[in-house]
């Protein structure tokens, strides 16, 4: 009885995960459902509204453009070129989308989250420090030095980090598992809400006085 049983939970368990029921995003019911720009505003949906079959064309499927190099004179000496749903109409219900990511010398992709994506990192020039945390209560770190052609994959929701720690620029290449896969970084959140976190929270949060607080608001 117990060995019906658990067959039935593993048959149970494949109907899921083919069904992609553990998938971030929903299984298709055509053969695309390209955005309808036309019609944002008036209709919503969980995605976008589709555009007539017959209208659609080839360069909703098309981007150009990643082979040049995001400019990472910034801050944090990084710069993210996005290819999802808002730049590839195509892509709308597709699951799936890529990002070219530049480094400067000690750049640094900042911690952050996506919501509603697994990402999976290639290095293809230079050479990376990577990692990601998980969730509460074990927290645990896992990091890894990447070198060129190597690759890294961040789980979905995880906070993650990527930083240059050679001398030369570093460029990587990221599909994620949503065509809109969302981005949280942290320390926007935290201390560059509109309006700020009340700094007494964030005080309390984070174990110190409400001026380390206040000069960590005003960086961003
Ligand atoms: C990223 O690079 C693009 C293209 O060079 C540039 O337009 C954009 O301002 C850069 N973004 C940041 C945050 O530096
Ligand atoms: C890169 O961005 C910096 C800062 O915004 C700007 O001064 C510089 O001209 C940009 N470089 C290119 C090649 O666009």
């Amino acid at each position: 009885m117990a060995t019906v049983h658990s067959l039935a939970a593993v048959a149970l368990l494949a109907i899921l995960c083919s069904h992609g029921t553990l998938a971030s995003d929903a299984d298709l019911l055509q053969d695309f459902c390209v955005v309808d720009k036309t019609s944002q505003g008036r209709l919503h949906a969980n995605g976008f509204p589709c555009k007539d079959a017959k209208d659609v064309i080839a360069d909703d499927f098309f981007f150009s453009g990643l082979h040049m190099a995001g400019n990472t004179t910034n801050k944090q000496g990084s710069n993210v070129t996005n290819v999802n749903v808002a730049q590839v109409p195509g892509l709308n219900t597709m699951g799936i989308s890529l990002a070219r990511v530049d480094y400067a010398s000690n750049g640094l992709n900042t911690p952050h989250t996506h919501p509603r994506a697994t990402e999976i990192l290639t290095v293809l020039e230079g050479s990376l420090y990577v990692g990601f945390v998980t969730s509460n209560p074990e927290s645990k770190l896992f990091a890894k030095v990447l070198n060129k052609g190597d690759v890294f994959v961040f789980p979905q929701g995880l906070i993650h980090f990527q930083f240059n720690h050679g001398t030369s620029n570093a460029v990587a290449l990221v599909a994620l598992s949503s065509q809109n896969p969302g981005v949280i970084t942290v320390g926007n959140a935290v201390f560059g809400s509109k309006p700020s976190i009340l700094d007494g929270i964030l005080a309390k949060a984070f174990q110190v006085d409400k001026n380390i607080i206040d000069r960590i608001q005003a960086q961003f």
